[in-house]
């Protein structure tokens, strides 16, 4: 049986029906209490937007340990990060808003079948059986070589239109080059998942990623280098495991250096994006990357090197340039003044300019990674990209 209380009728009447099927309405958390020790079999309880948030947080870690197999779903008026922490901590499941019909159902379908899967004596579905999506990280061991053009622009060539659930995470925790490109204010950023370090879920890290065009969304990094500091290793890890399980693909943007939360980014990548640009400095740290690479035996297979500005005049040779990284280079990106233009205009210029030049390539990067290539107007014309682009930016 699945029960419900909300303290306003009217209310109430509206929750029921967005529950459908015959849930119980109780008349108060004494009651609700009372029919959850009646019956057993109950195995989820909604909480409405005008319950207490003490009383509900109350609720929950009441049960949560006394009936591990119940699943409570709190709806609220807003969901910002401070009750979602509060919430996660006393074992409520998820934290929906009450507005949202179909998020409501979605949540209990979930919560369902986590008690199902308990009373089964098995593990929560969201590890068990679940498809994992492929996370990409976009590296280079030297400033400048193009890293956040390239994620940015590989994220909305995955994207598709749409077709693809993909997430850009920018794991440039000091400078934001993300934010900055697509100028976006990041009101919430990497460094609000801090509180709810060790008890992040799907539904917490719904509530920090902003969306940007048709299924693409971004996870931002912190506005400040000193907010940066505070989200570390383990809660890189724990979030980017979470993020795969969500979306299709998972592009990660880096510093040029290898930090603690790089290294956890790059342990769960499927793929590695290294870029140089054709310069001795360069091409050197290129070279001691993919040493770096062999040590913590990173799957050559899935390395894709990439020579960003290559028609750049500075008097290097394809041989030159091969002799100083050993390893074969998949493709070499030109320069053009239209990648500059995209970012001050932030849009980038998979959006505007399918093909261009860098678009192209960045698109055959994208068939490499989804393993086939993209079929000739697949994907909808820039106008339709763009207009879906704009109607998300400008916040
Ligand atoms: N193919 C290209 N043609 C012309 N300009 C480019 C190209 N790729 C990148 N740039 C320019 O180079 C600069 C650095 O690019 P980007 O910010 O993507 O590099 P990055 O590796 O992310 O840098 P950082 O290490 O500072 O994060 C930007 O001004 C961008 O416009
Ligand atoms: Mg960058």
């Amino acid at each position: 049986m699945t029960l419900y209380y909300e303290p306003e009728a009217d209310r109430a009447r509206a929750l029921a029906s967005v529950l459908g099927g015959q849930p119980h309405g109780a008349q108060d958390l004494a009651e609700l209490a009372a029919l959850v020790r009646a019956d057993p079999d109950t195995q989820l309880v909604i909480l409405g937007a005008s319950v207490e948030l003490a009383e509900a947080v109350a609720f929950a870690a009441q049960h949560r340990l006394a009936r591990p197999s119940l699943g409570v779903v709190l709806l609220r008026d807003h969901v910002d990060v401070a009750v979602l922490a509060e919430a996660l901590r006393s074992g409520i499941r998820e934290v929906i808003n009450a507005t949202d019909a179909d998020g409501i159902r979605g949540a209990c379908a979930r919560s369902l079948q986590v008690s199902h899967q308990l009373a089964l004596g098995g593990s929560a579905p969201a590890v068990a059986g679940v498809k994992e999506g492929h996370l990409v990280t976009v590296f280079a061991g030297k400033g400048g070589c193009g890293k956040s053009t390239v994620a940015t622009n590989l994220a909305v060539a995955l994207a598709d239109g749409g077709k693809s659930r993909v997430c850009l995470v920018a794991l440039d925790l000091t400078f934001g080059d993300v934010a900055n490109m697509l100028q976006l204010v990041p009101n919430l950023s990497l460094a609000d998942a801090v509180p709810m370090a060790r008890r992040l879920d799907e539904t917490a890290v719904r509530s920090l990623v902003s969306p940007l065009a048709p299924g693409l969304y971004t996870l931002l990094a912190p506005p400040t280098p000193t907010d940066g500091e505070r989200v570390g290793r383990e809660l890189v890890s724990e979030i980017l495991k979470i993020v795969k399980r969500m979306y299709d693909y998972v592009v990660v943007d880096t510093p040029p250096f290898f930090s603690d939360q790089v290294l956890a980014a790059l342990d769960l990548s499927q793929w590695y994006i290294l870029l140089a640009t054709p310069d001795i400095p360069a091409l050197k740290n290129l070279r001691l990357t993919l040493d770096m690479f062999d040590l913590l035996e990173y799957p050559t297979s899935q390395r894709i090197i990439v020579l960003n500005r290559s028609d750049a005049q500075v008097g290097l040779t394809h041989a030159d340039i091969d002799r100083v990284v050993r390893a074969p280079i998949a493709g070499r990106v030109p320069s053009t003044r239209d990648v500059p233009v995209s970012i001050n205009r932030g849009v980038p210029l998979m959006v505007d300019s399918p093909n261009n030049p860098v678009s192209r390539y960045i698109q055959e990067v994208r068939s490499r990674i989804v393993g086939q290539p993209a079929q000739a107007g697949d994907a909808p014309g820039p106008a339709h990209r763009r207009r879906a682009f704009t109607l998300r930016r400008g916040r």
